[in-house]
């Protein structure tokens, strides 16, 4: 008899948890969807949760008290301790035996912002999987997406650096494989794409698919800094990716992943030109 089996998705509306809960839905498996809005799309359960509102954390173990794993996808920002770590206690304490933790390939445990969450949970004990995507191909439908539209280019601080740009269904077949297995992993690991990519290598492809010339403009990274914030990125965080593309991009690290050992990386199937071309009406002008 099966009692306790319902995934709360955290960031449910979002790119991965909004795939995660289509996987969950057609293997027939209990979910519930956690976002700000408490919207989720028919047929699916929704609940408001704000991890900026104290008062909302414990919705969703009101709206289902038989939650035993969560997929954690943290809001933007540096200081993600202070803000999920209550959250977390209060989860084990209403019977939630796993975590699914989504960071980045450059996170680490201990390490700032996401790493400060995954070294809580070794520490908490519970069963887990930190899974750590690079870039997701989805950030030119996204970040990207205005500076396509007007400029007909991408600016970024990468340089020549090639990235294993990965897909949000990947990344959520990963996170469903963790969160059905009869038992889950307990590692950390990469989530890549299956082909590396330059910046001027991707909208190469894109400008293909699109039948328009896209440039890539390669900044340096006070130039990137400001091309954030003008889309409204907080400043700090900023500040933070524009020196990470040049540290780990364009410095050949994020390339390097892919020599990663098996055992600890995740391949998906998506490739950026599939993406491209079944999202082509993004980037269609008119
Ligand atoms: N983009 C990349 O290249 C990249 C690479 C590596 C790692 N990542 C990581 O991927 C994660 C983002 O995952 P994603 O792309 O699946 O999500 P996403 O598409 O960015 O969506 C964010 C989700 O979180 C919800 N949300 C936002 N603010 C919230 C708040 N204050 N309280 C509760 N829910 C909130 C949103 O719903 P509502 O708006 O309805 O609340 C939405 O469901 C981040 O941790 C990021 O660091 C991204």
């Amino acid at each position: 008899m099966h009692t306790k089996m319902t995934t709360l998705i955290t960031g449910g509306t979002g790119k991965t948890g909004s795939i995660l809960a289509r996987l969950l839905h057609a293997a027939n498996r209990p979910f519930l969807v956690a976002s700000r809005s408490g919207q989720a799309p028919e047929p699916f359960k929704g609940v408001v949760f704000n991890w900026n509102d104290p008062t909302t954390l414990e919705n969703p173990f009101k709206a289902d008290p038989n939650i035993d794993r969560v997929y954690l996808i943290m809001p933007r920002g540096m200081d993600l301790l202070s803000l999920v770590a209550p959250f977390i206690d209060l989860a084990i304490s209403k019977g939630v035996k796993r975590f699914v933790l989504l960071t980045s390939t450059q996170s680490f445990a201990g390490g700032p912002a996401h790493g400060k969450v995954h070294q809580y949970l070794l520490d908490k004990g519970v069963d887990y999987a930190v899974l750590k995507p690079s870039w997701f191909m989805e950030n030119f439908g996204e970040n990207d997406y205005s500076r396509i539209m007007e400029q007909n280019e991408v600016s970024s601080a990468t340089g020549d650096g090639k990235i294993p740009w990965v897909s949000s269904e990947d990344i959520a077949q990963a996170a469903f494989n963790e969160l059905t297995a009869e038992k889950i992993s307990n590692k950390e690991y990469l989530v890549l794409g299956p082909e590396l990519y330059s910046y001027d290598e991707a909208v190469k492809i894109l400008s293909s698919v699109i039948g328009r010339e896209i440039t890539h403009r390669k900044n340096t990274v006070e130039q990137q800094v400001e091309e954030f914030t003008k889309i409204g990125m907080p400043e700090a965080f900023s500040k933070v990716l524009a020196s990470a593309q040049n540290r780990f991009v364009a410095q050949g690290k994020e390339a390097a992943f892919m020599d990663a050992p098996e055992d600890r990386k995740y391949v998906g199937k998506r490739t950026l030109e599939q993406y491209f071309r079944e999202n082509r009406q993004i980037w269609i002008k008119g």
